[in-house]
């Protein structure tokens, strides 16, 4: 298998990005509230950058950095950190098909997003399920480290047990 070459998200890259979101969701149920909007979800108003990985001209994974949208990470940190809400910004819609897993995409597509903040200044946080265990590995390997734990709400009153996580600082 070629390995993908992760790039910064382009106008075309939408149709596969959401694509490759509907297989994750099938495989792994995320994201927890469904695909019902795939181009909604991942190229929302609050996305600051993105970038995916590609492989044989497929869009295999996907990754995000967006302004704070009243995440319990962002109300954490600023917590913990008195740091402002201009200097925070949250690690989303992460994601790799199954059959691109384990070859370092989402390590690398997690490392384009972490270099942004670091060269905008804004330090990253973000919630994951804690049924996502693989992404919570990818993250702490990273040096993220966890700074509480939540219930994320979706949907008609559910709720689910969600962990905070910052980014290691410069
Ligand atoms: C979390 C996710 C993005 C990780 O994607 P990935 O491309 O498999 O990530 P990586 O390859 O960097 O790391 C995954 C594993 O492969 C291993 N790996 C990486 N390169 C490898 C290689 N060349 N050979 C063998 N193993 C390798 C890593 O050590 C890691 O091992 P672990 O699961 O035991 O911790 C993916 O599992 C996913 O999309 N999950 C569903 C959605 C989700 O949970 N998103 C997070 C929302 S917050």
């Amino acid at each position: 298998m070629n390995p993908a070459v992760v790039r910064p998200f382009g106008r075309d890259d939408l149709p596969g990005a959401a694509a490759a979101l509907i297989k994750v969701h099938e495989t792994d149920g995320y994201p927890v509230e469904g695909v019902e909007d795939p181009d909604a979800w991942i190229s929302s108003d609050d996305v600051l950058a993105a970038w995916v990985a590609e492989m044989d001209g497929d869009v295999v994974g996907h990754v995000a950095v967006m302004r704070p949208h009243g995440e319990a990470a962002v109300a954490l940190w600023m917590e913990q950190s008195g740091a402002d809400e201009s200097h925070v910004a949250v690690l989303g819609r992460l994601f790799v098909v199954q059959a691109a897993r384990k070859h370092a995409t989402g390590r690398r597509l997690t490392e384009a997003a972490m270099s942004y903040g670091r060269e905008h200044d804004l330090r990253l946080v973000l919630d994951v399920m804690a049924k996502d265990a693989p992404a919570m590995r990818l993250y702490e390997r990273l040096g993220w480290h966890k700074i509480g734990e939540t219930t994320h709400h979706f949907g008609d009153g559910q709720g689910i047990p969600a962990v905070c996580y910052v980014a290691p600082g410069a």
